[in-house]
């Protein structure tokens, strides 16, 4: 049966330690926009070198003038500071020798946040099987064959952590998210998998589950009318079911601070925890 955990993390009880994540090397996947960037700001605020990764290089670029110019890198060692890498996810096959002939400083990332994500836009039988694998490969391969490279160097590192950017819908049934809430849902059994198999080299993996986030691409180009169709779904569901839930919304700074969390908190491991906690 799935099992879910929930925790609150409040802004205010990670916000006092400003350079806890100092010596730290994070690559967060999806860093160009959204989620993403956001938590970029939180953790590269907290000292944390970051390494983005997405398509966009325009963007990225200007992402990481920013993080340099906000949040310096402290450590007279790191010389270049944040930096970022531009790769194609939906390569998933390629991600894992991309990284290694491209980014030989990978082994210090201690760090990995599996973020990048697109949705999805039609029914099932209305998906066709090129898009169906577009979001398969980004969605759900690029973070296995990230986390089965990361984990290899990071068991050799302080604070080794994994955290998954899964959502609400893995849990909950809407029409029109058929596949991607099938790859949310392989990220949540990923997660809980990698955990207990990491659990003897101290490597935490933990996932968030946000609602809507509505400051994102992706959650302002969100059907509302499919989320309030799901809501009355759920008024007639078994009480005893997951799906049980209806749909909250939140803000890329609230899951970027839960996910700040679950980096610093040095114990949990295994979590899948819903943003916002209810
Ligand atoms: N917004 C919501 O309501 C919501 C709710 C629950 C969960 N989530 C999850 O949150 C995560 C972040 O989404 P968001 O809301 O921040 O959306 P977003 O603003 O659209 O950001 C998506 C990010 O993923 C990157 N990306 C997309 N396709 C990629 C590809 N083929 N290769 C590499 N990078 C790619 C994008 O960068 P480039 O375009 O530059 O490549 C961008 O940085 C996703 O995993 C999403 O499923 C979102």
């Amino acid at each position: 049966m799935f099992r879910m955990f929930n925790r609150k993390y409040s802004l205010s009880s990670i916000g006092h330690a400003q350079h806890i994540l100092s010596g730290q090397h994070a690559l967060i996947t999806g860093g160009s926009r959204g989620l993403g960037l956001a938590i970029a700001k939180n953790l590269s605020s907290k000292g944390c070198k970051v390494t983005l990764l997405a398509r966009n290089e325009t963007r990225l670029k200007a992402n990481v003038k920013l993080l340099n110019e906000e949040y310096p890198v402290s450590e007279l060692s790191e010389k270049k500071g944040h930096d970022y890498l531009v790769f194609d996810l939906a390569n998933s096959h390629q991600i894992e020798s991309f990284i290694k002939q491209q980014y030989p400083a990978y082994k210090q990332v201690n760090i990995l946040i599996n973020c990048a994500g697109i949705s999805q836009h039609s029914l099932l039988i209305g998906s066709k099987p090129e898009e169906i694998q577009t979001i398969i490969n980004i969605n759900l391969l690029s973070p296995i064959f990230l986390s089965k490279l990361f984990a290899r160097s990071m068991m050799r590192l302080i604070n080794p952590n994994i955290v998954n950017v899964s959502s609400l819908l893995s849990i909950q049934p809407s029409p029109g998210t058929s596949i991607y809430s099938i790859t949310k849902s392989g990220l949540n059994s990923l997660t809980k998998n990698l955990s207990l198999e990491m659990q003897r080299k101290k490597i935490r993996v933990n996932a968030v589950l946000p609602g809507l986030i509505e400051d994102t691409d992706i959650g302002k180009g969100v059907n509302k009318d499919a989320i309030s169709s799901a809501n009355s779904l759920n008024t007639t569901a078994d009480t005893n079911s997951a799906s049980n839930i209806t749909f909250p919304t939140t803000t890329s700074t609230e899951v970027a601070s839960v996910v700040s969390g679950l980096v610093c908190d040095g114990r949990s491991s295994g979590e899948l925890v819903v943003v916002p906690h209810k």
